[in-house]
Parts: C-alpha cells; structure tokens; sequence
C-alpha cells in the first residue's frame, strides 16, 4: 500500500485507530449507565480538536444512550504554538440556552486543564442542572489543576501530540490516530 502523506512525519502512534474505537464504545456505555433515567442529554463539542471524537461518541452513545442533542462552542487556550498560553478565548459561544439541562463536555485533550476549569464555570454559570466531561486523552498537568473527570480516555505523557482531531498549526487533524509528532516536522515540546 502507498505510504500515507503524513507517516514520515509521525515519530510514533500512541494510541491507535483499534484502542480509539474501543474506548470510545466502553465511554459510551459508562455515559449510557450513568444517564439512564433523564429525559435527554446535551452533548456540548468543543471546536476544533473535539470534532472526530464527538461524532464517534454520538454514533456509539445514540444506540445505547438517552435522546441527543448537540451544540458546539469553540474555546482556544493555544496560540500558534505547542503549548498552552493560560488564555481562553471564545471563538463561536452556544447558540441556544442551556438552562436546566444536563450538559456533557465533549474533549480532545485536557492538557493544562485550563480551558476546562473556565469552561465548567461558564457552563454552570448558563445554569445547566448538570455538568460533567468526557474526553479522549489527558495529561499529567490535568490531574493536578482540572477537577476529578469521570470520563477520561487515555491518559498519555507530557508529549505534544496530533491527529484524531489534534492539530500542529491546523494540520495533522485527519489522521485516523494520535501520534507524536517528529521534532522536524515542527513540534518542540
Ligand atoms: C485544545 C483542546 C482543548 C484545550 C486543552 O484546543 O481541544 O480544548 O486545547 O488545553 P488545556 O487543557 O491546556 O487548556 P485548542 O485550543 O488547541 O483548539 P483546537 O481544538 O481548535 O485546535
């Protein structure tokens, strides 16, 4: 078979195409369990990084889960850069009101855990009833300063990472795995 543009760029897979679609169908069925007896649940897709996992999640939680809805925000806490700037910035809010619903934050990645601790006041601000979070992959620094998650994917090392939605300057969120990136293809650490 051809080699895929982007292999030479990958120093290594980290979690594959098979664990991915494993643990996603174990989280929906945790998600599942624990929503059981409401009416409905509003599944909330942080932009950009979240979109390959939230569609996942959906297809495998909508088989199994209570009735759907789903919103998508887009709340940056990168720059350009590798690392994370300490600053949340709001690129698209919800479009509707999330009073008195039960609200699931879907995730890529809570790295510093930054752009989760402002996210959970925000939405507890709107007066959603409920708040938890689900999220793909975590890193060391999330254990530290974000809150306890009850749905966590992976838990990887402190290495900057793409693919499944993750991107290094836009680039790399197509590949059907999270992978490190080789340091000459731009990520330093
Ligand atoms: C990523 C990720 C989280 C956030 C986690 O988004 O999707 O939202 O960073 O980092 P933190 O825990 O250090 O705050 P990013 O800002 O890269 O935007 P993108 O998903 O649009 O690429």
């Amino acid at each position: 078979m051809q080699a895929r543009w982007y292999e030479a760029d990958i120093e290594r897979v980290i979690v594959t195409e098979e664990q991915i679609r494993e643990k996603t169908a174990d989280l929906a069925k945790q998600v599942a369990a624990d929503y059981g007896s409401v009416n409905e649940l509003l599944l909330v897709c942080i932009l950009k990084g979240a979109v390959m996992f939230m569609a996942d999640f959906t297809r495998e939680l909508g088989r199994i889960g209570p009735p759907l809805e789903l919103e998508f925000m887009s709340a940056a806490s990168y720059g350009q850069g590798t690392t994370s700037s300490g600053v949340v910035r709001v690129r698209a809010d919800l479009d509707r009101s999330i009073a008195g619903r039960h609200v699931l934050v879907v995730e890529d990645i809570i790295d510093s855990g930054l752009t989760l601790s402002w996210l959970l006041k925000y939405l507890a601000s709107r007066g959603a009833a409920s708040v938890e979070v689900v999220t793909l992959l975590r890193k060391p620094e999330a254990m530290r300063s974000a809150p306890p998650l009850k749905y966590v994917g992976f838990d990887i090392p402190t290495e900057f990472v793409v693919g499944y939605g993750l991107d290094y300057n836009e680039r790399y969120r197509e590949l059907p795995y999270v992978g490190v990136l080789r340091p000459e293809a731009g990520a330093a650490s």
